[in-house]
C-alpha cells in the first residue's frame, strides 16, 4: 500500500507502567498551528474505536458520535473570542471571569453534517444554524452547489461548519467559498470534524490558511473511490440509516 503506516501509542492512565498499556493507533500530527487535534485521550480513542466497528449497531453508532461531536464543538468555542466578566458571587465575593463575545452561527453540510447540529444546540442554547447542499454533478464529478439557506447576518458571524467526515475536501471548500462570498472572512470560520485525511487537511491549509480545522483524528489516507482509511464507511448512511 502507498498509505503511509500509522502511528501507535501507549494508551492508559498512569496507574499502569507504559510498557504494560495497550497500544492503539493515534493520530497522525499536523504541524500547522490552524489545525487542532482532540487530545488523543483513553476515551476519545474508545469512542472512535466504537464508531469504527463496522459491527457497531445504528444506535451505538450514533451515541458514540455523539460524545465526540460534543468535544468538538468544546473544543471548537475556545478559539473565539471572549471578553473579561467580573461577577458578584452569592458569598458577596468577586470572581474575575470572562465570556463569549461576538456571535456565531452554524452551518451543516448537508445530509452528514447535521448530524453535528444537535451536539451544537446542546453547547449553544439556540444557536442559529444555517444548511448548505453540496453534491457530485453527475456529468462533470465536480461538486456543485445545490441549496443554501444562511443566516442573513452570517458575515457579522463566527461560522463553525460542520461535517463529520473531511475526505477530499471538494463540499468543504466550496462550502467555505460559499461563506466568504456572502462576506464571511476566512478568519471567522471554524470547520469541525470528526475525521479528516491528510489530504483534505493539506489542500485545506494551503487554500485557506487562516481558516481553522478541529478534528477529533487525521486518518491515513483516501482509497480509490475517496473514502477514509480506516475511516468508518459512509457516516450519513450510518448514523441515518443502517
Ligand atoms: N464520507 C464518508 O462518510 N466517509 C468517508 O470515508 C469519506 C467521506
Amino acid at each position: 500500500s502507498t498509505v503511509p503506516e500509522a502511528p501507535a501509542a501507549p494508551i492508559g492512565p498512569k496507574y499502569k507502567e507504559e510498557e504494560e498499556k495497550p497500544h492503539a493507533t493515534v493520530s497522525k500530527p499536523i504541524k500547522h498551528s490552524n489545525v487542532h487535534i482532540l487530545p488523543q485521550t483513553p476515551q476519545l480513542i474508545a469512542l472512535l474505536t466504537m464508531i469504527r466497528d463496522k459491527s457497531t449497531v445504528r444506535g451505538d453508532f450514533i451515541f458514540y458520535s455523539n460524545r465526540i461531536i460534543r468535544l468538538l464543538v468544546e473544543e471548537g468555542l475556545n478559539h473565539l473570542p471572549v471578553i473579561s466578566s467580573s461577577v458578584t458571587t452569592p458569598i458577596g465575593h468577586t470572581y474575575s471571569g470572562v465570556k463569549f463575545e461576538g456571535k456565531i452561527c452554524g452551518v451543516s453540510i448537508m445530509r452528514a453534517g447535521e448530524a453535528m447540529e444537535q451536539g451544537l444546540r446542546d453547547c449553544c442554547r439556540s444557536v442559529r444554524i444555517g444548511k448548505i447542499l453540496i453534491q457530485r454533478d453527475e456529468e462533470t464529478s465536480k461538486p456543485r452547489l445545490f441549496y443554501d439557506k444562511l443566516p442573513e447576518d452570517i458575515a457579522q458571524r463566527y461560522c463553525l461548519l460542520l461535517d463529520p467526515m473531511f475526505a477530499t475536501g471538494g463540499s468543504a471548500t466550496m462550502a467555505v467559498e460559499v461563506l466568504i462570498s456572502r462576506g464571511v472572512p476566512e478568519e471567522r470560520i471554524l470547520f469541525l470534524n470528526l475525521i479528516a485525511s491528510p489530504e483534505g487537511i493539506r489542500s485545506f491549509a494551503e487554500r485557506f490558511p487562516l481558516l481553522r480545522i478541529v478534528t477529533a483524528f487525521v486518518d491515513q489516507g483516501l482509497d480509490e473511490k475517496n473514502y477514509i482509511i480506516p475511516g468508518l464507511g459512509d457516516f450519513g448512511d450510518r448514523f441515518y440509516c443502517i
